[in-house]
């Protein structure tokens, strides 16, 4: 499929997170909720990074930061260097809950990106159809949500975030919801979208086992105050074969990450 000749490969943006903190202010002080503390990072062009952390650690709210939905309390958020902070329009952003729009089909759906952006109806949709089709959606452009399967929605969605066409995307446990089949082949067709377009991928997931295997780095959060307590690279080479995940490297890393995420019990997981 020749995707460049619908939609250049970009990708060559970086993502830079700077000291970033969120305190939600409640009716008195001790009603305060430090969401996020001081969180930093850098997404390089073109990678894929996954960021892992408990429920309610303030990863939605670090990525509503970043997409402009929400400002700060403090720090800053800025691409290749220029400030976003308080702006929309600069990522592509798949919420946690999936927006498709139920009145309207998965092509209409799909296209919202480019209709926002002022693409003729007729152009979106010869841009989005050979995309539908190739991946695997289609026979279901004029279907409506909520007749297709979890795994097809959750498709179309990303598709719709592709083609918004940003450099940067933030994808917000895009495959939480769905069962370990539909998961497993949702991930491949995830890489696969990865390498045809070459995004910077900024990936939330609570799934050790999924942030390791699509990532070429995972950040684990603290509970909250969310804080980031590792950066860790995954030195395990691609394309990657689902049967990694029995490899040394890979248990190896997964012990690492159990033991951040879940101090207390480090005795049982360490090797
Ligand atoms: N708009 C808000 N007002 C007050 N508290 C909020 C708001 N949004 C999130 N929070 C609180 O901030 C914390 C982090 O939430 P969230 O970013 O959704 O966590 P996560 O996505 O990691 O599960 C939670 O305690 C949540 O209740
Ligand atoms: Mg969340």
């Amino acid at each position: 499929m020749t995707i460049a000749a619908v939609s250049p490969r970009t990708g060559l943006s970086e993502l830079a997170v700077s000291n970033v903190s969120r305190v939600f202010a409640g009716s008195a002080k001790s009603q305060e909720t430090i969401a996020l503390q001081d969180a930093s990072f850098t997404a390089r062009p073109g990678e894929f990074l996954s960021i892992i952390g408990p429920s309610g650690c303030g990863k939605s709210t670090l990525f509503n930061i970043i997409a402009g939905l929400d400002t700060p309390t403090s720090g800053s958020v800025a691409i290749n260097g220029s400030p976003i902070v308080g702006q929309q329009g600069h990522v592509g952003y798949l919420l946690q809950k999936d927006l498709l729009l139920p009145w309207r089909s998965v092509l209409n759906n799909v296209v919202i990106g480019m209709e926002i952006a002022g693409v003729p109806k007729t152009k979106a949709r010869e841009i989005a159809m050979p995309l539908l089709e190739a991946y695997g959606l289609g026979d279901f452009v004029n279907h409506r949500p909520d007749q297709l399967s979890g795994g097809m929605r959750q498709r179309a969605a990303l598709l719709r975030t592709i083609l918004f066409n940003r450099d940067v995307i933030l994808l917000d446990e895009p495959f939480g919801k769905l069962d370990a089949q539909t998961r497993a082949t949702m991930q491949e067709w995830l890489l696969d979208l990865w390498d045809d377009f070459q995004k910077t991928v900024v990936f939330v997931t609570h799934d050790i086992d999924e942030a390791i295997y699509l990532s070429d780095r995972v950040i684990v959060m603290s509970p909250r105050p969310g804080r980031i307590i590792a950066d860790l690279p995954v030195d395990i080479e691609r394309p990657r074969k689902p049967g990694i995940v029995t490899s040394t490297e890979f248990i190896t890393m997964k012990a690492s990450i159990l033991a951040l995420l879940h101090p207390s019990n480090n005795q049982e997981v360490s090797p």
